[in-house]
């Protein structure tokens, strides 16, 4: 595994790549590597002969200056790990490489980045869209894994690869969560005990919306109710966002009947720590007693699906 620092090499490697004839996957992350982005690597490992990782704490996409601070940093562990799972190319580039200057271009995707964390979390989105969008110009073509646990992030990215016709295929992969259901996330390690277990109410209130939807419930804002009302429920956690949305441009429709596929969006707050967390609207259509969980589960580093 190489292990490369400059924009240069690393556009170098994944160049030299492609001449011998291999298929490059690029799984951009922020490091603090946990079994979700494992089984976001696992994946382009194996359907790629070249599968490059990149690990940047992307200053641009903090809105505050004490979550970026806070945010968990391991390059060590991130590398051993990146090693374990067959990585060709590590890109682990300083602040000073990606921004050797304060930029003055910023990708801004309108609509699908304004509501929900574009609303709460001022510029973020445009972070995430401008440091995207110089990870995939330097990769050049090959396909992205982006998990779905952001996943107004991967409809952010999606939306941008296709406007600007940038040569990057972006593969979408499941949610990897704990055995109780809690998505996993680089932020659970703020959580304190007692917020880690109140932490699962984003799950029970996706399942209750889920369940609510499977049971005929068609009204968006009848299904947020319920899904806000599990959060109410928790006194550690406070509500931030509760929607039933269309998956493809999360807009919230008239009718849930009127999209396919719908997305259930939950964000809420424990503590100081801000948890997103989103599942298939239809997740639980056919289970029968509307409560059974068809969101596969991920136990010990193993794909949800
Ligand atoms: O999801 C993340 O870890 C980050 O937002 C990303 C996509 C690597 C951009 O910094």
């Amino acid at each position: 595994m190489e292990v490369v620092r400059t924009v240069s090499a690393f556009t170098g490697a994944l160049a030299a790549a492609r001449r011998q004839g291999r298929d490059v996957g690029l799984v951009p992350t922020m490091g603090a590597l946990h079994a979700g982005h494992r089984s976001l690597i696992d994946r382009a490992v194996a359907a790629h002969d070249h599968v490059a990782v990149s690990i940047f704490v992307n200053p641009l996409q903090f809105d505050r200056a004490d979550d970026l601070d806070r945010y968990p940093r391991d390059l060590d562990a991130d590398l051993a790990q990146c090693a374990e799972a067959g990585v060709a190319t590590v890109f682990a580039p300083g602040v000073e490489e990606m921004y050797p200057r304060r930029p003055l271009t910023s990708v801004h995707v309108a609509g699908v980045s304004e509501p929900f964390e574009g609303a709460t979390r001022p510029g973020h989105f445009d972070g995430v869209a401008t440091v995207v969008a110089k990870l995939f110009s330097a990769a050049g073509t090959c396909a992205a894994y982006f998990g779905e646990k952001d996943f107004q992030q991967l409809v952010v990215v999606r939306r941008m690869a296709s406007d600007l016709s940038m040569p990057v295929r972006v593969v979408a992969c499941p949610t990897v969560r704990a055995p109780d259901g809690l998505a996993l996330s680089s932020r659970n390690a703020l959580l304190s005990d007692d917020e880690r277990r109140a932490a699962t109410v984003l799950w029970r209130s996706l399942r209750t919306g889920a369940g609510a939807v499977a049971e005929g419930e068609d009204r968006p804002d009848a299904v947020a109710r319920v899904m806000a009302a599990v959060v109410a429920a928790e006194p550690l956690a406070e509500l931030d966002y509760a929607a039933a949305v269309d998956a493809a441009d999360l807009h919230v429709p008239a009718s849930l009947s009127d999209v396919e596929p719908v997305r259930l969006l939950v964000a809420a707050r424990l503590g100081q720590v801000r948890l997103i967390d989103n599942c298939d609207g239809r997740a639980m259509a056919g289970s029968g007693d509307g409560r059974r969980p068809a969101a596969r589960r991920l136990v010990h580093g193993q794909g949800e699906r």
